[in-house]
């Protein structure tokens, strides 16, 4: 395993390992990693022959009251699991390697954006969009993985693909959670034993939801007022948002609809503050 730190030494080693034209697989990561990281770096390495994990934590997709300074960062460990994982390349830029100036180009994918973590985090997409934009250029992966557990930056970046003709093909994958249900996040580490147990509540309604949008004369409001009911009783839980939309176009479903009538796609999309820290979940549904 490779272990490069500038963007020339990437494209030189990227260049030596895949040089037969050999698939490249990209893993974006802003470190900390954990098992949801590992099950996209395992996907990485079955199906392509050269596989790069970026761990960078980039500025640009925090806003000036976020946790930049305090997300929990530890390279040897990250630098361990990379290598139980197999990969080839890892890639550890600095911020001044990646941004060597204030860049003044933006990539803002619109519409799908203005709701969920976009309306939550102004400007949260801008910065993802710039950084993938640039890893896809610096990396050119045949094949990039993604965890469905940020589902609104997955489909933000197949947008982004589909609108710049980026040659990728994005790679959709589950969620990876603990045996008691809780989704997998590099900010877990800062939950108390309390708030842990409590945020359980946001799996258990994720799974409650598949039962209750098969009832008859169920519609969209009345499921998220028992969601948003389950999720207040745990006295440390301060809803963000609790949404259904359609997936991927995140369009909303009309609130009076009811869910049999409905057809396609959603999403059941929570986003939870336990004290300090903020924790996202999803499910996707197929209705109709
Ligand atoms: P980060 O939060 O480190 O996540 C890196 C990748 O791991 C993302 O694709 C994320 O969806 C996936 N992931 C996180 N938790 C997961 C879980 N429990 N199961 C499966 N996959 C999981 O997402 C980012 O970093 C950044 O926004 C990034 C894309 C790197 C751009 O900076």
């Amino acid at each position: 395993m490779i272990i490069v730190r500038t963007k020339e030494e990437l494209r030189h080693a990227i260049r030596e390992m895949a040089d037969d034209g050999q698939s490249i697989g990209l893993v974006p990561t802003m470190g900390y990693l954990h098992e949801g990281h590992a099950s996209l770096l395992t996907a990485a390495r079955e199906q392509c022959e050269v596989t790069v994990l970026s761990i960078f934590v980039n500025p640009l997709q925090f806003g000036a009251n976020e946790d930049l300074d305090t997300y929990p960062r530890d390279e040897t460990r990250d630098i361990a699991l990379a290598g139980s994982c197999h990969t080839d390349i890892v890639f550890i830029p600095s911020v001044q390697e990646m941004y060597s100036s204030r860049p003044l180009t933006s990539v803002k994918v619109s519409e799908i954006t203005e709701q969920l973590c976009g309306a939550s985090r102004p400007g949260h997409f801008d910065g993802v969009g710039i950084v993938i934009a640039k890893l896809f250029h610096l990396v050119k992966p045949h094949r990039a993985y993604f965890g469905m557990k940020d589902a609104q930056q997955v489909a933000v970046i197949e947008q982004l693909v589909h609108d710049l003709d980026f040659d990728v093909e994005i790679v959709r994958m589950p969620t990876v959670r603990e045996p008691d249900g809780l989704a997998l996040s590099s900010r877990n580490v800062r939950l108390s034993p309390e708030q842990r147990h409590q945020a359980l509540v946001l799996s258990k309604v994720l799974k409650d939801a598949a039962r209750w949008l098969k009832g008859p004369e169920m519609t969209v409001d009345s499921l998220l007022k028992a969601v948003r009911t389950e999720i207040g009783k745990m006295k440390e839980a301060e809803i963000d948002y609790v949404e259904l939309m359609q997936y991927p176009s995140l369009q909303r479903v009309p609130g009076k609809q009811c869910l049999q009538e409905a057809s396609g796609t959603v999403i059941l999309a929570l986003a939870v503050k336990f004290g300090a820290t903020r924790l996202i979940d999803n499910a996707l549904y197929t209705i109709g």
